[in-house]
This record gives structure tokens, C-alpha cells and sequence, in this order.
């Protein structure tokens, strides 16, 4: 059983992020896309809303299943007996931080492999962030993202006054 995680604060899951897993879920036998709570990032969505959305979204996907985890992504993918984590890799620009993590992960569990996926061309320009502020300065955002986490986002920007994080 291959078994990889793929991590991420997912506020909210993209379509994006749906390509990488699709991907990703013809590859291994089994994903996790494990939900970091992330504090750093001040997300906009609680942890479980963000597991709520993922969910919606994989449901049909039958290899996946969602969880959030806390403390370091190599222990909690060494619990759930992970051979690889998955990164989405859209331009150069993601490469630095990529790479510093790929590294310091490598240096912490030598055993877990890192592999980036890339996603559709349609998808290399979105990210969660750009949606929101697109999504808070009345663009059309519905077409980045999954219904449920769009409808979400809506109700979202409705009830706050600065929902961009
Ligand atoms: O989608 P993101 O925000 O780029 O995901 C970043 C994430 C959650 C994968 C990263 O911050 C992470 O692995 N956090 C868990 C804590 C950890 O292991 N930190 C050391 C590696 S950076």
C-alpha cells in the first residue's frame, strides 16, 4: 500500500488543489490531504470548515480522504505510514520555499520522499489567497474553486468587513 500526504492549509481547497489530488490519487493507492491548522497564516476559515470543504470536494475521488494533523508534517506522515508527500508546484516562484522545505524535511525523515506534481495550466496562476482577495473585491471567483467552497467563501465575504489574509 503507497500511501502519500499531501499537506497544505487548503483556506479554502481550490480547483487547484483538486488536479494535484487527482493526479496525485492515480499514482498512489491511498491520499490523505492532511489540513494543517497553520496559525501563521491567520486563515480565514476554521480548521473545520477548511476539512468540512475538502471533504465535499473529494467525495467521488475513492483513494482520498481528508484529515488535519498538528506539530511536524514528517512525524504525522510517519504515523500514517507515508511513503511521499505531494506538492502542487505552479512557477519558479514556488520553488524557494519548496525547496527549503523539501530540504529540511528530508534532513528530519530521510526515508519520506517529496513529489511535486503540476498542476493543469488552467490552475498555474491560483492560489487560495488570490481567490479571496478576488473573491473580497467583488471579481468572479466561482470558477477557482470547488461549488461548496465557493458558496462558502460568499457567505464568507458577506458576514466580514477585511476577509483578505
Ligand atoms: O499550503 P501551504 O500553506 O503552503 O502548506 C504549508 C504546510 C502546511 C505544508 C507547512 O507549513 C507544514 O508542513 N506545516 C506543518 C509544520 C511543519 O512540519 N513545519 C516544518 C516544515 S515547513
Amino acid at each position: 500500500m503507497r500511501i502519500a500526504v499531501y499537506p497544505g492549509t487548503f483556506d479554502p481547497v481550490t480547483n487547484g488543489h483538486l488536479d494535484i489530488v487527482r493526479r496525485a490519487s492515480s499514482i498512489f493507492d491511498r491520499i490523505i490531504l492532511a489540513i494543517s491548522e497553520n496559525p501563521r497564516k491567520h486563515p480565514l476559515f476554521s480548521l473545520e470548515e477548511r476539512r468540512f470543504l475538502a471533504e465535499e470536494a473529494v467525495q467521488g475521488i475513492e483513494n482520498v480522504r481528508v484529515e488535519t494533523f498538528e506539530g511536524l508534517l514528517v512525524q504525522y506522515a510517519k504515523q500514517r505510514q507515508a511513503t511521499a508527500i505531494i506538492r502542487g508546484l505552479r512557477a519558479v516562484s514556488d520553488f524557494d520555499y519548496e525547496f527549503q522545505m523539501t530540504l529540511l524535511n528530508r534532513k528530519l525523515m530521510p526515508d519520506l520522499e517529496t513529489v511535486f506534481l503540476m498542476p493543469s495550466e488552467e490552475y498555474s496562476y491560483v492560489n487560495s489567497t488570490i481567490v479571496k482577495e478576488v473573491a473580497h473585491l467583488g471579481g468572479r471567483f466561482d470558477c477557482f474553486l470547488p461549488t461548496g467552497a465557493a458558496k462558502a467563501l460568499a457567505e464568507k465575504i458577506r458576514g466580514m468587513k477585511n476577509p483578505i489574509q
